[in-house]
């Protein structure tokens, strides 16, 4: 799925000029610096100390679009940490203090360089106080036309942060290998709605202002980090297997999107025969009026959709559908580095057939047969390791679900359920790697399969497709639905 942000009312800055490889290569090799290296981005992520949690205190301005961060990082050292690195970029640093006291900084790059006024033995844990303002600055990676970070509204901003936005509004340790729990206080002027991972656990009026904190206590990956602020009505809707459900809407849009919405029980019940139980305890639809077009982006514990999402019932459903699916596949187990989103977007196209050929009347190999013509067309488009500017591209999630679709038909519906819950349940609130689902998959199918893999997620023009179930809910575990004939 092509995913366009197009008309956007911000400046988009490129933050940074430093260059990425000799930026990284003055620390590398010192505690606390950029390690374990990303191979898209090497300056992402930090050594030295693991983040358990971060306490974030965001106050927004939507007039001028100024932030002032508070920003509490518990973490706990895994070495002596005579400094360490956090990543932000942009932002003015007003003061930081580690335990209570204060801390000599240093800016380059991406980088905030911390040195603690003693040294922090191993295994001891610390907490850093970050007070930080100004303006973010979103970001583009050159080869991906969407910028990321925080990005303002006409009434107030969102954040889309996969895969590197998080640094522009909070000091982290930005990449997936370090989940940690996360609380937000968000102070916005009074009648906006500040929305972010979680659940509700306070709102306070003070002064023409009000404060909203959310609670997100599950592992969570910077990039999965999402705020966002606006003229929103909460919708809660019951209970879908112990899973709180509560959308947000933009009045401009809530027609539309409650409809879409409306299906949700029935795609996680869908989802979860398929995957498993649902990871997180709460999920919602977020439909902002946001100013942006094209986007969909899979926040954990929630998605968010620009309006034109909504405009075709049927391209509504599937888009929801694959937000969701994220869920398991992307925000509980999210990728071990930038080189493997096909472990997150191979498995939400491959939802989208499942529920499309369920529910919308498009048999799953009308999909299988169109991904594979293209992969077909394109051979050389690997679907993992495509490079930095390809990480969204076709490949990652054509031939990604095409690779997953393969294995079903080869091991059958049994043993490929078997592998999918085996492998969310083993890295589930971590990462994987190719490599790890390859080992999962292996193990349950009783063979070896590292050269079917190679072939169908490699270049090189694909293996000729085993035949599979070919008509609508052949094989699927539910029957048709009626979903927005449009
Ligand atoms: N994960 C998103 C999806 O559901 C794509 C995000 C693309 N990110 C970006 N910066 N363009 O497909
Ligand atoms: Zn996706």
């Amino acid at each position: 799925m092509i995913r366009r942000l197009v008309a956007l009312a911000v400046v988009v800055a490129a933050v940074g000029t430093t260059s990425l490889a000799g930026a990284a290569q003055g620390h590398r090799s010192r505690p606390g610096s950029a390690d374990p290296p990303d191979p898209y981005f090497p300056l992402l992520g930090n050594r030295g100390y693991d983040v358990t949690h971060y306490d974030l205190g965001l106050s927004f301005d939507p007039s001028d679009g100024a932030l002032h961060g508070d920003a509490t990082i518990t973490a706990t050292a895994t070495t002596p940490l005579r400094r360490f690195n956090l990543d932000l970029v942009g932002m003015r640093v007003d003061a930081v203090r580690v335990d209570g006291q204060p801390a000599r900084t240093r800016r380059t790059g991406g980088e905030l360089l911390v040195r603690p006024a003693e040294q922090i033995p191993a295994r001891q844990g610390f907490r850093v106080r970050v007070r930080y303002s100004g303006t973010p600055q979103p970001r583009t990676i050159p080869g991906i036309g969407a910028p990321n970070g925080w990005l303002r509204s006409d009434d107030g901003a969102l954040t889309l942060n996969e895969p590197d936005g998080a640094r522009t509004w909070f000091p982290a340790n930005d990449h997936p290998s370090d989940k940690a729990s996360y609380t937000f206080h968000i102070d916005v002027p009074e009648g906006l709605t500040a929305l972010a991972n979680g659940t509700l656990t306070g709102r306070e009026d003070d002064g023409g202002r009000t404060t909203w904190t959310w609670d997100a206590p599950a592992p969570m990956a910077t990039y999965l980090t999402q705020v966002v602020i606006g003229h929103l009505a909460l919708e809660d809707e019951a209970p879908v297997d112990g899973v709180a459900i509560r959308h947000a809407y933009a009045p401009s849009v809530r027609a539309d999107a409650a409809s879409a919405a409306a299906a949700t029980p029935e795609m996680m019940a869908f989802l979860s025969k398929w995957f498993g139980p649902f990871p997180f305890t709460t999920y919602g639809v977020i439909a902002p009026d946001s100013g942006v077009t094209g986007l969909a982006f899979e926040g954990q514990t929630f998605s968010v959709f620009a309006p034109d999402v909504f405009g075709q019932p049927r391209e509504a459903s599937t888009v929801l559908v694959h937000e969701l699916a994220h869920q398991w596949f992307g925000d509980w187990v999210s990728p071990a580095s930038w080189g493997e989103t096909w472990l997150n977007e191979g498995f939400a196209t491959y939802a989208e057939w499942l529920w499309a050929d369920a529910t919308l009347g498009v048999p799953i190999q009308r999909n299988v047969d169109a991904a594979y013509s293209g992969v077909t067309a394109a051979p050389n488009r690997s679907a993992t390791h495509t490079g930095r500017s390809s990480m969204f591209s076709s490949g990652v999630y054509q031939r990604g679900a095409l690779a997953v679709h393969a294995l079903r038909v080869t091991v059958g519906d049994d043993t490929f359920t078997k592998i999918l819950r085996t492998y969310l349940g083993r890295f589930g609130g971590t990462t994987a790697s190719t490599e790890d689902f390859v080992g999962v998959a292996s193990e349950i199918a009783g063979r070896d399969l590292g050269s079917f893999f190679t072939s169908w997620l490699g270049s090189g023009s694909p293996p000729p497709l085993p035949s599979g179930p070919q008509s609508a809910g052949a094989s699927s575990p539910q029957k048709v639905l009626q979903v927005g004939q449009a």
